[in-house]
């Protein structure tokens, strides 16, 4: 088991990826701190874990509330007696054009993905600061890097957000023996994705190398890679998950 004793925070943890990942820390000994803005689902995961062996906490929480993820982290640090790992995967996507998106469309996204990213990073680091020892990694996206073939911009400016403040927390945190790193998912099979429309996603298998959609599975054990020992020697990464989408 490689991660024994450590206490990961996964937020938006509730299902799709998040929920993945939680399941696919906690087989490897984590204790989890299930959190989503629906408790309910965040609940339903970590009766999961808890059936896997391990121990979980479910709390709903928003993350583009200040007071919520400080709470987030006060309870993970009472209950579980600190944090090791920070998975920042909750987020929104919003499709269509520029000239469509309303200036609620563009806040809201950027609230979610980008300002979520940056709250709970930081009520994390005097948490991590204090062990001396901790991994943060960031949901970016492959529509963070091409700017987006079937999302709005909002959604891709969101996540190229995501992708520099990553490599700049990565700097700020590595003399403190935290890491800091992104996953960038191409295409996976979700809840989110099941909207987009059917052509556009035909026309992007086709062109792509490997030629499927990614599992929940495939970008989960990216995580896992990143919060383990053997990625102890990497940070300020973005590790590409996208069946040859993109590379870079
Ligand atoms: N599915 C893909 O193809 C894909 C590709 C690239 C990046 N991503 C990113 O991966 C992450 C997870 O995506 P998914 O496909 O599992 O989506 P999903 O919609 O299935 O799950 C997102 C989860 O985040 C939660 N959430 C939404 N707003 C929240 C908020 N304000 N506070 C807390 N939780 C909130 C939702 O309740 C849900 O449980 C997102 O950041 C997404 O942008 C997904």
């Amino acid at each position: 088991m490689r991660l024994e004793d450590k206490i990961a925070v996964v937020t938006g943890g509730g299902r799709g990826l998040g929920r993945s990942i939680c399941l696919t820390l906690a087989r490897e000994g984590c204790s989890l701190v299930v959190s989503d803005i629906d408790a309910e689902s965040a609940g339903k995961v970590a009766r999961e874990i808890k059936k896997i062996g391990s121990e979980a906490l479910a709390l709903g929480v928003d993350v583009t509330s200040r007071s919520q993820v400080d709470t987030l982290m006060r309870v993970a640090a009472k209950d579980f007696g600190g944090v090791d790992i920070l998975v920042n995967n909750a987020g929104i996507c919003w499709m269509g054009k520029v000239e469509d998106m309303t200036e609620e469309d563009w806040d809201r996204v950027m609230a979610v993905n980008l300002k979520g990213t940056f709250l709970c990073s930081k009520a994390v680091i005097k948490l991590m600061k204090g062990k001396g020892w901790g991994r943060v990694v960031n949901m970016a996206s492959a529509a963070g890097k091409t700017g987006g073939l079937l999302v709005g911009a909002n959604y891709s400016a969101s996540k190229a957000g995501v992708i520099c403040f990553t490599k700049s927390l990565a700097r700020e945190l590595a003399p403190h023996g935290i890491t800091v790193n992104a996953v960038a998912p191409g295409l996976i099979d979700t809840d989110m994705t099941r909207f987009f429309p059917k052509e556009g996603v035909s026309s992007i298998l086709k062109s792509l190398p490997l030629g499927k959609m990614g599992l929940c599975e495939d970008v989960a054990r990216a995580v896992l890679f990143l919060v383990s020992e053997d990625a102890g020697y990497i940070t300020g990464e973005i590790l590409d998950v996208n069946g040859g989408m993109v590379m870079d």
